[in-house]
């Protein structure tokens, strides 16, 4: 059965700056109305946040980290898609990209920013890996550290020149 999406609502977002409406469309068909605030809450130091999915990307497991960053509670996030966090600002060729390599049974490595549960956002340095169990691929687990702002600033550039190129 396909993950019945609930619209973002408006009582649980940050109140920082205005925030601004989307409509997201996944690769699965599906889509997502969605608020972003645009407004960064740093990455702490010293944390790893981790998630496993199913071969759907649909989340199995939730660490801590990961939980305080997204804003949202583990039971929110348990079986529901990792895309829960998408941000509009992040072009769909990166996840095209990232699908690829990691059913092809290799692991992905980028710069990612991701949207929270009160419409501010997070960057993250991401590996996304396959796990393999008797030569097959079986899960994938994600393992996100704090990125360097430089590294940062060199995607933002990256997702302009591609939008800019008509490519994203
Ligand atoms: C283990 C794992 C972790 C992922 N982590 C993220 C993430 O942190 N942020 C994100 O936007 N997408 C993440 N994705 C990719 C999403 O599954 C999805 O492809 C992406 O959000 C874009 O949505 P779309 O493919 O439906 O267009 C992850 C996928 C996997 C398998």
């Amino acid at each position: 059965m396909s993950y019945i999406w609930k619209d973002m609502s408006e009582a649980d977002l940050a109140k920082t700056h205005e925030p601004k409406l989307h409509l997201l469309h996944f690769f699965d068909g599906q889509q997502r109305r969605l608020f972003t605030v645009d407004d960064e809450v740093a990455y702490p130091d010293g944390r790893m946040i981790v998630s496993r999915t199913d071969l759907n990307g649909i989340i199995t497991h939730a660490n801590q980290a990961f939980i305080d960053m997204s804003g949202y509670e583990r039971e929110e996030l348990i079986g529901a898609p990792q895309c829960i966090l998408r941000h509009p600002d992040i072009p769909s060729e990166v996840f095209g990209d990232l699908w690829e390599t990691i059913q092809s049974g290799k692991s992905w490595f980028g710069y990612v920013k991701n949207l929270r549960k009160d419409g501010r956002y997070y960057w993250v340095y991401a590996s996304v890996n396959p796990n393999f169990r008797n030569g097959r691929v079986v899960a994938y687990t994600s393992i996100r550290r704090k990125p360097a702002r430089s590294k940062i600033n060199d995607t933002i550039a990256h997702i302009a020149a591609l939008k800019c190129c008509g490519e994203a």
